[in-house]
């Protein structure tokens, strides 16, 4: 799970390294173990660092940097061979004729390594990425112009795969993907290529999304694509509909803080056009075909999967049969999957391979699968049934925050094309969810929380029913961008081994809107902390008298007993995003992490 950028650019200036340097800003979110670009002309000259992007910029600024009409970069997610300078992309054949950049896992590469060495080929790096270039320099060597030995080369792999190759003396990329994304830009005077597309967004709004088993050409003036035969395809050009000022930081610190706070934004937009409160429908005409399924399985990683555990309660609650499956112990699930399975992925970049993986198996059992995302485009998207999209915006930073609200929001309105119900009051409370943010954003005291507690031991989260997944989503938060110890709980299940761990030292946010049998109930297992002595946070609606037992308050707004969750989660956000702050942690890019993770 790397990012991948092209540019073929034309004339011989500065543009090429300026395209490179911004569309790898713009995928850093994918990976920041090291950062490299290979510039082509007569000859290939690569530069690169481990490190984050600004290693590779110093490096720039104190070299002689050649002009040239084409160049590839690349940020890595490591999986072969740790973070450093000599296993950062671009890798080259012996000589440097070609360079390759390239996400994904290629699977057979120990074996190619081991007959390309017998051939005399000399490797640099412990990457699986490094075989590449040779075999396209072996398939040179054997007489095949760039793109047959590109193409054979590539007929070669097994795995996973986004790949783009330059060649010395040569003003033209080639490119192409296997389960891993690649989507080219159409610009004036230049064409790009990038695993995303806020990598170029600032220069075109104009896509096509290359297909698995696609291969692209790109120079200056042309882009073909042809599929694996060779024959020249005609695929959709799109329009990108958000620009460069979405993807920026907008005057915030952080990506995350101005996601946190484009929540309002993203909900309305998510809501527009479905609901209509007066009527009390629901119109989601994307799934207007949707047969009724006689059960409901989710698959779903990390955030996704808490926000598909909350439309999993919204079904249940209608009575229809759902359960949830982390993607990646699908396969495992022993569960029936038929015709009248309805599978759904929740995946906010719709490129995650233990969630793409979990379809396909949905889809070879003959299921009908459905994609709930965010990305346009994305495979979870092109290769499902159906696909509901939550029209978030993009989302940089690598904690997941506004797609998380509109994963929650958009099952919400799912749950209703699958089963109907009456629900009038859930309308307006959903009408209302953008301002409520809002309030929330505005009044919040997170920020004096995490002061109080930034040296705690350990930071543990309770909640009962729709607020069980806000608490396991508030704790992964805590622990993805603080690097703390965190854990969520069902309230209910502390005292059956977790209790143990509770302290003085230990604060407990426990999540309580609502004032019905499972707000007394959570208010019971808040009292048993408190007797052990451990701080108490209240995240609360103030129905129940919850507040009375705690040292601290994180007020949201009465609402419906649905939609206080998903305000519950806003302020939980803000104290973890405080707490990173005060202990000077990489929000955007947390440690090991990325944000879309192609591998499994
Ligand atoms: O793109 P996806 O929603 O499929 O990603 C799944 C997880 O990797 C993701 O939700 C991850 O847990 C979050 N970035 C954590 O904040």
């Amino acid at each position: 799970m790397c990012g991948i950028i092209g540019y073929a650019g034309g004339g011989r200036n500065q543009e090429v390294l300026d395209v490179l340097l911004t569309g790898l800003s713009g995928l850093e979110y994918r990976g920041y173990d090291s950062a490299g670009i290979a510039l082509a002309d007569e000859a290939v000259s690569v530069y690169k660092r481990e490190g984050e992007l600004e290693n590779l910029e110093a490096l720039l600024k104190e070299t002689d940097v050649p002009s040239t009409p084409v160049g590839i970069g690349h940020t890595r997610w490591s999986t072969h061979g740790p973070p450093s300078d000599r296993n950062a992309h671009p890798h080259t054949d012996d000589g440097a004729t070609v360079a390759v950049v390239h996400n994904g896992i290629i699977e057979n590469y120990e074996r190619l390594r081991e007959e390309l060495s017998e051939l005399g080929c000399t490797f640099e790096s412990d990457t699986d990425t490094e075989v590449v270039p040779h075999l396209i320099r072996h398939y040179v060597d054997e007489g095949l112009d760039e793109e047959g030995a590109f193409r054979k080369a590539v007929s070669k792999l097994e795995g996973s795969y986004a790949i783009a190759a330059v060649f010395r003396g040569s003003e033209t990329i080639y490119a192409t993907r296997q389960d891993s994304p690649l989507v080219l830009g159409l610009g004036e005077g230049g064409n790009y290529l990038a695993s995303d597309v806020p990598a170029f967004i600032q220069y075109t709004d104009r896509v096509i999304y290359l297909e698995d088993g696609q291969f692209a050409v790109l120079t200056d003036d042309e882009i073909t694509v042809t599929d694996g035969d060779g024959q020249v395809l005609e695929p959709p050009v799109k329009r990108i509909e958000w620009d460069a000022e979405d993807a920026g930081k907008s005057g915030y610190d952080h990506y995350m803080l101005k996601e946190i706070n484009e929540q309002p934004r993203s909900l309305r937009q998510c809501l527009r056009g479905r609901v209509d409160e007066l009527e009390g429908d629901v119109t989601t005409e994307e799934l207007d075909e949707l047969p009724e399924p006689a059960r409901v399985q989710f698959v779903a990683c990390g955030t996704s999967y808490h926000a598909a555990l909350y439309g999993e309660l919204t079904l249940r609650e209608r009575g229809v049969k759902a359960q949830t499956f982390m993607a990646s112990e699908y396969d495992r699930a022993s569960v029936p999957i038929d015709d009248e399975t309805l599978v759904i992925g929740v995946t906010q970049s719709g490129e995650t391979a233990d969630t793409l993986r979990a379809l396909r198996q949905a889809e070879r059992a003959g299921a009908t699968t459905l994609a709930v995302t965010n990305v346009v485009g994305s495979s979870a998207s092109r290769e499902c049934d159906y696909t509901m999209y939550i029209r978030a915006g993009p989302e940089i930073g690598v904690a997941a925050t506004k797609t998380f609200a509109s994963q929650q929001t958009a099952l919400t309105l799912l749950a209703d094309a699958i089963r109907d119900a009456e629900h009038r009051e859930l309308l307006g409370a959903l009408r209302d969810l953008p301002d409520h943010v809002q309030s929330i954003l505005d009044g919040s005291n997170a920020r004096e929380i995490a002061a109080e507690y930034e040296n705690a031991g350990a930071y543990f989260f309770i909640g009962r029913g729709y607020n069980y997944p806000v608490a396991l989503e508030g704790a992964l938060k805590m622990k993805e961008i603080t690097y703390k110890h965190a854990e969520g709980f069902a309230a209910g299940e502390l005292k059956h081994g977790p209790l143990a761990l509770v302290t003085e030292e230990t604060p407990i946010f426990a999540v309580v809107t609502g004032d019905d049998e499972r707000a007394t109930k959570t208010i019971g297992n808040v009292k048993e902390v408190e007797a052990r002595g451990a701080p108490v946070v209240a995240v609360t609606d103030g129905q129940s008298d919850v507040e009375r037992y705690a040292d601290h308050v994180l007020s949201v707004p009465e609402t419906h007993d649905r939609v206080g969750p998903i305000l519950a989660n806003v302020q939980l956000q803000l104290v973890s995003y405080w707490l990173a702050n005060r202990l000077d942690r990489s929000i955007d890019k947390p440690r090991n992490l990325a944000k879309s993770v192609t591998v499994e």
